[in-house]
């Protein structure tokens, strides 16, 4: 079946009808929802047997949760009718414009499964792993078809955590990343494009780069891991859920990040120094951050943008008010329970 030509010309995900996802374990099924819920065909192929018969109604198990919170905009027989569960690969991939594999995260299983899926499909399929943790050139290296093969690695679950990176290896051509990009946009995926393959992506470098100090932190007895987790959730993670990391140093301090690099870099920069990190906090980086983020903030002001982030927070705190977290845990702020790094008192 793999007569057709190279990826080549640019073009975009238009053309796509129809999608394979290979796995039907907890990514493969969300990956299918969201396909399926963004008007896709999608094909699921599954090896393990009892997995393969339910996928159907635990993909309506969880349509029905999500139709429940509003977050399905047409009836669920509708979504659930574009999703069929063939019993071989061959099948599964007739017609899907685009594979995306979520199979086990096992490099053996993806370097065998990438040789069926490159022998089985025409060169114009691009081949996408959601792996998180194996970049693409591991797994794909050798296949003649590699130049539309890369990392399209989720959030889980990608239902509700609507970004994606994509991490091309040095040989995915352009155009399987075009069409990678284009076919996130259409599914309301933000797709996070990495310049090249690096061990961990961004996405979970930068939740261990806060994993470390969090675990440095409890090691050397400082707070616990209940406040650590309180501290995440009600304060930084609150504020993150509306701004980044960058918008927020420059919102925090009148002059924006240029200043906040002048009058933190250096406090962070020792922070770093001391669990033996690079300092990264440099006049040209800083500099660079800030032209980018400034120009993507809606006002000129900074007083203003400061006023948009405090309506912003303001808006998610209503939201917010009478929801009820289960998950808070001991380390919620309830009056009476008090935590610390010698346990809850
Ligand atoms: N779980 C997460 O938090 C997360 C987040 C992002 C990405 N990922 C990545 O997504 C992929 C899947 O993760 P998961 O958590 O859904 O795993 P999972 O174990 O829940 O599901 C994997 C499924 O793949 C099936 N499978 C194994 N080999 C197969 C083959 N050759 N063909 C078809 N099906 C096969 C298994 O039977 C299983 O049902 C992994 O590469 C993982 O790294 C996971």
């Amino acid at each position: 079946m793999n007569n057709t030509p190279p990826l080549e010309k640019p073009h975009s995900a238009d053309h796509i009808d129809t999608v394979a996802v290979i796995g039907a374990g907890s990514i493969g099924l969300a990956w299918a929802m969201v396909f399926a819920s963004a008007g896709l065909k999608v094909r699921i192929f599954e090896t393990d047997i009892p997995t393969r018969d339910s996928a159907l109604a635990e993909t309506a198990m969880k349509l029905t949760e999500m139709s429940t919170a509003g977050l399905l905009d047409e009836p669920i027989s509708t979504v659930i009718d574009r999703i069929s569960v063939p019993a071989s690969l061959e099948e599964t991939l007739i017609g899907a414009g685009f594979v995306q594999e979520s199979v086990i995260e096992n490099l053996e299983v993806k370097i065998a499964l990438f040789a069926e899926l490159d022998r089985l499909t025409g060169r114009d399929v691009v081949l996408a792993s959601s792996t998180s943790t194996i970049m693409a050139s591991r797994f794909a290296e050798d296949l003649p078809g590699r130049e539309r093969c890369l990392v399209v690695h989720p959030a889980n679950p990608p239902h509700f955590l609507r970004i994606a990176e994509i991490v091309p290896a040095a040989f995915t051509s352009p155009t399987a990343i075009q069409i990678s990009r284009d076919l996130l946009l259409r599914i309301d995926i933000a797709p996070i494009l990495l310049d090249r393959e690096i061990e961990g992506f961004a996405f979970n470098r930068l939740q261990g780069a806060l994993l470390r100090e969090a675990y440095c932190l409890v090691r050397d007895g400082i707070i616990s891991p209940a406040d650590i987790d309180t501290l995440v959730r009600e304060g930084l993670g609150r504020r993150w859920s509306l701004i980044g990391p960058f918008t927020t140093s420059e919102l925090n301090t009148r002059g924006g990040l240029r200043r906040h690099g002048e009058l933190m870099g250096p406090v962070y920069a020792r922070l770093g120094l001391e669990r033996g990190h690079e300092n990264p906090w440099t006049e040209g980086t800083i500099d660079r951050v800030a032209r980018e983020i400034e120009a993507q903030l809606p006002h000129d002001s900074w007083e203003e943008n400061v006023r948009e982030r405090d309506r912003a927070m303001m808006q998610l705190s209503s939201l917010l008010k009478d929801f009820d977290n289960p998950l808070a845990g001991a380390g919620s702020t309830t009056p009476g329970v008090v935590t610390s790094a010698r346990g809850v008192q």
